[in-house]
């Protein structure tokens, strides 16, 4: 998989895993991103990086954070954005989804930044892109968020930097969550090594080893000393049948409360990538409470787009960017 993201010079090409992302590049791609933060918070200041490129958002599937801020990724590093309305497009007229692909390159496109319910999906655009057309993936299937999974490592390397001795709990839908699956895989290239899994037996990953990290159904085990705590959403629309109804107190049991969260560290972050179930995975309290970096997460979704984006169009030297932003 890692051969399709990178060029021959070994950079960025496209985005679909974080599997198998050298350690390298994740690092520059963070690194990018902290260079973009100032930019995030200043509409009226472009930076001139994608000037004549455009960036199509093409969502096979719903979101809020994760299209409306690689718009503003797209804008603030000047392109021109493409948000595909993919409900009323020709697809219902029976359009295959690599003809609308074909389609819109023969438009101009240069970048896409595609969701799609099905596994494996952005792989697919990926080998059939004209070569100048990079696919970056937001989002297939159960299999896969890389960005979510930057912007989460990157959220927390600007609070807990050193990720070889940080103790990691993510709770909930593991077993469906590409979040969960992506941010593992970026952890552990980082270094850390404590990664705990916790949930009812339905949501465990089949095979944890394989994945690196430990899994348990004892949430107060699971959490126990946590640094960083990770809520996920059940994945409702991956599973067939009422899951709850078969999870008897399940905010009781796994909920991100202030009861179970009392067996984690006093100064974990609180995670989650979002959209939450409040009452569900986590209380609103705890949400917007003080050891929630949840928003934080949202916003450096922008600065970690933008660092992707300007990578994969070949700007990789952050100090330059710096130095090239206008007003
Ligand atoms: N985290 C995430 O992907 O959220 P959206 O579905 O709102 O994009």
């Amino acid at each position: 998989m890692t051969d399709i993201q990178l060029d021959a010079d070994g950079r960025l090409r496209h985005l679909i895993t974080t599997q198998g992302l050298p350690r390298a590049l994740i690092s520059q791609i963070l690194d990018t991103a902290e260079s973009f933060v100032p930019e995030v918070g200043r509409p009226a200041r472009k930076v001139p990086l994608l000037r004549g490129k455009t960036v199509f958002n093409l969502f096979f599937e719903n979101s809020t954070r994760t299209r409306t801020t690689f718009e503003l990724a797209a804008k603030r590093l000047s392109a021109d954005v493409i948000n595909m309305d993919v409900a009323h497009s020709s697809r219902s007229k029976g359009e295959d989804d690599l003809d609308t692909l074909f389609t819109l390159q023969a438009m101009g496109a240069d970048i896409f930044a595609i969701r799609h319910p099905d596994n494996g999906a952005a792989a697919r655009f990926a080998e059939h892109a004209a070569p100048h057309v990079a696919i970056i993936n937001a989002g297939d299937g159960s299999h896969a968020h890389p960005t979510q999974a930057l912007l989460d490592v990157f959220t927390i390397r600007r609070h807990r930097p050193d990720f070889a001795n940080l103790r990691v709990a993510i709770v909930g839908d593991v077993a469906h969550s590409r979040v969960a699956h992506s941010t593992i895989y970026a952890l552990r290239t980082l270094g850390t090594t404590d990664i705990r899994v916790i949930g009812p037996e339905l949501f465990l990953p089949a095979d944890p080893q394989a994945l690196g990290v430990s899994a348990t159904t004892d949430t107060h085990a699971g959490l126990d000393s946590a640094d960083i705590v990770m809520g996920l959403r059940i994945q409702r629309e991956r599973i067939e049948g009422d899951i709850l109804a078969e999870v008897a107190d399940y905010h009781a049991r796994f909920g991100l409360t202030a009861a179970n969260l009392s067996h984690a560290n006093d100064r974990a972050l609180i995670m989650h990538p979002g959209p939450i179930n409040r009452g569900v995975e986590i209380t609103a309290d705890i949400a917007y409470g003080e050891q929630s970096v949840i928003l934080e997460q949202v916003r450096n979704g922008i600065a970690v787009r933008m660092a992707v984006m300007a990578l994969i169009a070949g700007k990789r030297d952050s100090r330059s960017q710096r130095a090239n932003s206008q007003t």
